[in-house]
């Protein structure tokens, strides 16, 4: 049965529409913790566009499940994790003009960085998780860094076209394993809602769905305490095909 990791950066995404105090996520952290999350998820990125410095160094003082930070790979971020140590680290690209992070990381492409960073991290005692696409050259470079984590991208899912939201899955249970067989513990996030949700999370070997936007969405109408208690219903009871029927709660 999965786990539910509630990304709250989109509480100061509002804030932040105003640098305003509220809402303040650390307060809707709780919430969410109320409503039934394993773990609290924000992204602290190098333009703090919506969480702030502040907001980490309070939820790693407050949270009382587990503080996943999502950051980028840098010098900068890892002075601030090595600091705060949150419980995880996942490392994800990032790039100023996009909206949100847009595709997984290049582990390929970047190892001997990442392998140090990954060490340095699990040595202080911080799990490390890589945000990767579901796809077989990235999940063995995962490997390769030390990391014991991936969190795979469920955004290809997510935002294809009904007809091949079938293949979009059968990639994403292929990817969790493939990771599973390489000796790598498998998350998965990004994109999913009420509606998309109950496939992914009835992968067997997944451990823990990282989600954000469709729940602050939610909460407008219902509160963030029901919204998170809402999911937490799909993400652990999911229909097993559920391709792609009547709507959630
Ligand atoms: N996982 C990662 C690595 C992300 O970057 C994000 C978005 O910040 C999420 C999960 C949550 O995505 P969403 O807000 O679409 O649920």
């Amino acid at each position: 049965m999965a786990s539910l990791g509630v990304n709250i950066d989109h509480i100061a995404n509002v804030r932040q529409a105003r640098r305003s105090v509220e809402p303040d996520p650390v307060t809707y952290a709780l919430l969410a913790e109320l409503g039934g999350a394993d773990g609290i998820t924000v992204h602290l990125r190098e333009d703090r566009r919506h969480i702030q410095d502040r907001d980490v160094e309070l939820l790693r003082a407050t949270v009382r499940s587990r503080l996943n930070l999502e950051m980028a790979a840098t010098a900068e971020m890892e002075a601030i994790a090595l600091r705060l140590r949150p419980d995880m680290v996942t490392l994800v690209p990032e790039r100023r003009e996009e909206v949100t992070t847009e595709g997984g990381l290049d582990v390929t492409g970047q190892q001997a960085t990442l392998r140090g960073l990954v060490g340095r991290l699990q040595e202080a005692g911080i799990g490390v998780s890589l945000f990767v696409d579901a796809d077989p050259t990235q999940l063995e470079a995962c490997q390769a860094s030390g990391a014991r984590w991936v969190e795979l991208h469920t955004g290809r899912y997510a935002d294809a076209p009904w007809p091949d939201q079938e293949a979009e899955l059968t990639r994403l249970t292929e990817g969790t394993a493939l990771a599973r067989s390489l000796g790598l513990r498998v998350n998965a996030g990004h994109g999913l809602t009420y509606q998309n949700v109950e496939p992914v999370a009835a992968i067997p070997a997944i451990e823990e769905l990282n989600i954000g936007h469709t729940i602050v969405a939610r909460a407008l109408a219902v509160g963030l305490e029901q919204a998170v208690r809402q999911m937490k219903v799909l993400v652990q009871n999911p229909r097993r095909d559920p391709l792609f029927g009547s709507g959630p709660l």
